[in-house]
C-alpha cells in the first residue's frame, strides 16, 4: 500500500509531532511524515523535525496581519507543493477558516487535551481541576469549521488524582496524547475510518468506549 503523505502543523515544542515521526519510522506504518509546517519561525518542534530528517516549512502568520484567508491560502499552497494527503494539527495555535477546512474533509485531524465535548478551548487542565472532574484525557478528532468539534476518532482517559497540580495532570494527559495520535492517524491512513451521521465508524463499528 502506498503510504499516505502527512503534514504535521505545529506552533510550539512539537511533542505530539515527535510521537507521529517516531511511529512513522516503522515501515509498516501506513503514513510518512512528509512535512512539518509551522506558523512560528521559532517553534521548538522545527529543530526536532529537521534533526529527524523531515522537511520543514514556515508560513509566518505575522506576515498576514488579520487576513486569515490569505494565511490559509499560503498554507494550502505549501501543502499542495508537498503533495500532502492528510494534515495533522498538533499544537497548532491558529484558527483555520471554513474555506480552508472544507479543502480537507475527513483528511485533517486535531488533538485536543480534554475528553471532548468537555473543555473545548484553552487551559483545559486548569479548568478540569477547577470543575472537580474525576476523569480527564485527550481526543483526536476530524477538523470541522467549528473549533474543537468534529467526529471523534480516538479518546484516551486518565484519572484526576486528589491534589493534582495542573502540571502533573498535563503530563499524565500528554502521555496519552502520544499514544492515541499515532494510533488514530494509522486508522485514518489505512482508510478504516468512515464518518456516518457525524460520527466515526472504525471498520464499520462505533469508536470503542473508554475503560472505566
Ligand atoms: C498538546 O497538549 C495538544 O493536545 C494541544 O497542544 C499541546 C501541544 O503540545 N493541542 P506539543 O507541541 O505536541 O508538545
Amino acid at each position: 500500500m502506498q503510504r499516505k503523505r502527512v503534514a504535521v502543523l505545529i506552533s510550539g515544542r512539537g511533542s505530539n509531532m515527535a510521537a507521529l515521526i517516531e511511529a512513522a519510522k516503522d515501515n509498516d506504518y501506513p503514513a510518512e511524515i512528509a512535512l512539518v509546517l509551522s506558523n512560528r519561525p521559532n517553534a521548538g518542534g522545527l529543530g526536532v523535525a529537521r534533526a529527524a530528517g523531515i522537511a520543514t516549512d514556515v508560513v509566518d502568520h505575522a506576515a498576514f496581519g488579520k487576513d486569515r484567508a490569505a494565511f490559509d491560502r499560503a498554507l494550502q499552497a505549501v501543502l499542495e507543493k508537498y503533495r500532502i494527503d492528510i494534515v495533522c494539527l498538533a499544537g497548532f495555535m491558529r484558527l483555520l477558516t471554513p474555506g480552508f477546512v472544507a479543502q480537507w474533509p475527513e483528511r485533517m485531524l486535531n488533538i485536543h487535551p480534554a475528553l471532548l465535548p468537555a473543555f473545548k478551548g484553552l487551559d483545559t487542565h486548569k479548568r478540569a481541576l477547577a470543575a472537580g472532574a474525576k476523569m480527564h484525557g485527550a481526543t483526536v478528532h476530524f477538523v470541522v469549521a467549528e473549533m474543537d468539534a468534529g467526529p471523534i476518532v480516538a479518546q484516551g482517559a486518565v484519572a484526576v488524582h486528589t491534589g493534582d497540580s495542573e502540571a502533573a495532570l498535563a503530563a499524565r494527559v500528554l502521555a496519552v496524547e502520544h499514544r492515541i495520535y499515532p494510533a488514530a492517524l494509522k486508522l485514518v491512513a489505512e482508510g478504516r475510518v468512515q464518518v456516518v451521521n457525524g460520527q466515526c465508524l472504525i471498520d464499520g463499528m462505533p469508536v470503542p468506549g473508554l475503560p472505566v
